[in-house]
């Protein structure tokens, strides 16, 4: 029977990783996947886990299961870190969350929520958006458009053809939104740009849907929930998407939050169960481990204080990459205008380079990143900047 099915490609993202493993250029650099990489290339664990992990292995009795909504200290720690201490939905009980593994599993289980109270619903898009977001929604049976999002020739943002779409967009649909450090072209919303999206939000009612997997990325951990504390503010309802995976460095551990903003506590009480029977019915309870790293950090002002220092190293660190990079694509005379990256945010940055000019840097240089143009800007180094300048330069 299984002989039935057909060998798949490989996946866009995490296929180069094998990729760029198998080449044997010693001079080969990796853009690729979203992982944060230090002056070596190295993902180190960040001092606030390590030292988190000596507590949990210290004081960590029982490998018991946990309760299906998560680590208790996790879910209010995150629900702070996102709409912010005493925010009235949380004051108002209004919020259901579930710790989720990953911020792919908090999508996927809320796609499955959205199927369960509508499955004819829409959800929107962004044209592009990251490359998994289409199977994880699309596989919980729901229909997906897009808006317009980017421009590529202009390296900037389509806002009016996008609000052009949105004003179309029927009541009860979906718009996902990403909360900060957009995945993949790194271009993100103006504030008066979220205030916009949330006139069209009433005036349509539709249902925004955050995917936040980079807090703290962009300008600053209270700085990227902007948009979202705007929604959270002025909305009845919103759904968010949470990931730990890029701020706290947990990658492997699978740590994200699903949460649902409800209008009023019976509603949470109710979502709460049909998320956790969601839950239950895939994967039944989330892993415990990076949960319980998180929690300690967040409930403790000293570690707490440690990472906030550790997420603005990474930040600044990628920051003076884009602009070095910038720098010596002019002084190599390069033909195109890359001014555009240093208004980028996050870890991605859209090269706005054709598909045939991104194989032919692989090809040739060994330097590999995503078909869209999409680079992982934390996989530039020192070291390696002129020959990806270089590189870049040559091809244009
Ligand atoms: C990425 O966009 O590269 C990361 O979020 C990793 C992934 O799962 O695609």
């Amino acid at each position: 029977m299984l002989e039935v099915l057909k060998q798949l490609p490989a996946d866009p993202i995490l296929g180069l990783s094998t990729a760029f493993k198998q080449d044997t250029n010693p001079k080969k650099v990796d853009l690729g996947v979203g992982v944060y990489k230090d002056e070596q290339g190295r993902t180190p664990i960040l001092s606030s886990v390590a030292k988190a992990q000596k507590i949990l292995l210290a004081n960590e009795e029982s490998k018991t299961y946990i309760t299906p909504q998560g680590v208790p200290g996790y879910i209010s720690g995150m629900l702070e870190l996102l709409l912010g201490k005493g925010h009235k939905t949380l004051i108002e009980e209004r919020v259901a969350a579930v710790q989720a593994p990953g911020g792919c599993g908090a999508l996927r289980i809320l796609s499955e929520l959205l199927n369960r109270c509508n499955g004819e619903l829409t959800v929107w898009v962004s044209d592009p958006t990251w490359a998994n977001h289409i199977p994880l929604i699309g596989s919980a049976g729901l229909k997906i458009e897009t808006y317009p999002y980017f421009d590529k020739d202009q390296a900037g943002i389509r806002f009016d053809d996008m609000v052009a779409c949105l004003e179309k967009v029927n009541k009860g649909d979906v718009v996902l939104l990403h909360g900060c450090c957009h995945n993949p072209t790194g271009a993100d919303l103006t504030k008066e740009q979220w205030h916009k999206v949330l006139e069209l939000a009433q005036q349509r009612e539709f249902l925004p849907f955050l995917d936040i997997a980079y807090q703290g990325f962009g300008d600053g951990i209270e700085d990227d929930v902007y948009g979202l504390r705007l929604l959270a503010d002025n909305l009845p309802e919103l759904i968010v998407a949470a990931s730990c995976s890029k701020n706290f460095g947990l990658y492997r551990e699978r740590v994200g939050l699903a949460a649902m903003v409800t209008t009023n506590r019976n509603v949470r009480d109710a979502i709460q169960t049909q998320i956790q029977s969601i839950a239950r019915g895939i994967y039944s309870m989330p892993p415990s481990y990076g949960g319980a790293l998180v929690d300690i950090i967040l409930n403790s002002d000293e570690l707490k204080n440690e990472w906030l220092g550790e997420v603005s190293d990474m930040r600044e660190r990628m920051q003076t990459l884009r602009r070095l990079l910038v720098s010596k694509l002019k002084d190599k005379g390069a033909s195109k205008d890359f001014e555009f990256i240093n208004s980028q945010k996050g870890m991605f940055s859209y090269l706005c380079i054709s598909p045939e000019q991104v194989q032919q840097m692989r090809n040739d240089y060994s330097i590999y990143f995503v078909d869209s143009s999409r680079v992982n800007i934390a996989g530039i180094s020192t070291s390696n900047v002129d020959y990806i300048a270089d590189a870049l330069t040559a091809i244009l």
